[in-house]
């Protein structure tokens, strides 16, 4: 039977569409506290938060976002071949950027040097992609639980992965140290809300779980075609510009991102390709 846990989860959609009030420490608290209490791998705490509200801190991180966003754009214009006429793609804030916090979710392998230190021997993990991993995991469990914790408060909250467009400046913004890095941010806040919430389609259940045994043929060509026109009903229905899901993952699908690799082992974070 539904409970209010599972209505949360069930109910979930990303919002944007903030209104600037800010949230009352005790809310952010426990929000952040939420997220210190999940599970990490091995216990070894891996998971540092960076939570941001001064106002001219919160300007320049959406700027250097928004020019991240904006780099990769073009890249993915240039690579998939749009347009020569195209107009250059100028950077736009994120209409998240009104979100009275921001909090970043770094993987923190600084911490347990710190121990590996203190035993006398030399940290190896962040060199390895076994520690990559176990990084993205628990970062990812973080952000699923702020998500989840704020969305108990009434508050809206949406995922920000656009920071790795161009991690360094906001690395430099932040202090991050040497084996951290920045692999989501989440943005939390009241938000405006329609009177009428839809929630965006998912493929169906079919080939999402698979029971027993993985079945790679469960995403069939009829069930893709019929998927692109859900969600093209869904855009209709909310009113915004939105294409299928076959074009959705073109420009990032089709992409190694290089920069990753690059900023990764500037960080420290080595052998993870
Ligand atoms: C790890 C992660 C990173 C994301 N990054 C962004 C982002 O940078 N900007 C954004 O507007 N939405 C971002 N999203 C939200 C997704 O676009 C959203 O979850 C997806 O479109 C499905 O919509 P829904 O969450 O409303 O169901 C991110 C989601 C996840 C899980």
């Amino acid at each position: 039977m539904p409970n209010e846990t599972i209505r949360i989860f069930h109910s979930h959609l990303s919002e944007r569409d903030f209104t600037g009030e800010p949230i009352a420490d005790e809310v952010l608290d426990a929000i952040v506290e939420s997220g210190r209490r999940t599970p990490t791998h091995r216990h070894g705490q891996q998971i540092s938060l960076v939570v941001v509200r001064n106002p001219d801190t919160l300007g320049r991180l959406w700027q250097a976002i928004a020019e991240g966003i904006a780099k990769d754009q073009q890249e993915a214009r240039e690579r998939l071949g749009l347009p020569a006429d195209a107009a250059p793609v100028v950077p736009r804030l994120h209409p998240a950027s009104k979100a009275p916090v921001f909090i970043l979710i770094a993987v923190d392998f600084h911490k347990t040097s710190v121990a590996v230190q203190a035993g006398g021997r030399e940290q190896h993990v962040q060199e390895s992609l076994e520690g990559w991993t176990v990084g993205a995991v628990d970062a990812g469990i973080t952000l699923g639980t702020l998500s989840a914790a704020a969305r108990s408060f009434g508050l809206g909250a949406v995922a920000i992965g656009a920071i790795r467009h161009d991690p360094q400046p906001i690395i430099d913004l932040l202090g991050l140290p040497k084996w951290t890095y920045p692999v989501v941010g989440i943005s939390i806040g009241a938000v405006n809300r329609p009177e009428k919430l839809v929630r965006k389609p998912r493929l169906p259940l079919s080939t999402y779980r698979h029971d027993e045994r993985y079945d790679p043929e469960a995403l069939t060509p009829e069930i893709l075609a019929a998927f692109d026109e859900e969600l093209l009903a869904y855009w209709r229905e909310i009113g915004k510009p939105g294409t299928t899901w076959t074009e959705r993952v073109q420009p990032y699908s089709t992409s190694v991102h290089p920069e990753t690799k690059i900023v990764a082992a500037r960080q420290g974070f080595t052998n993870i390709e």
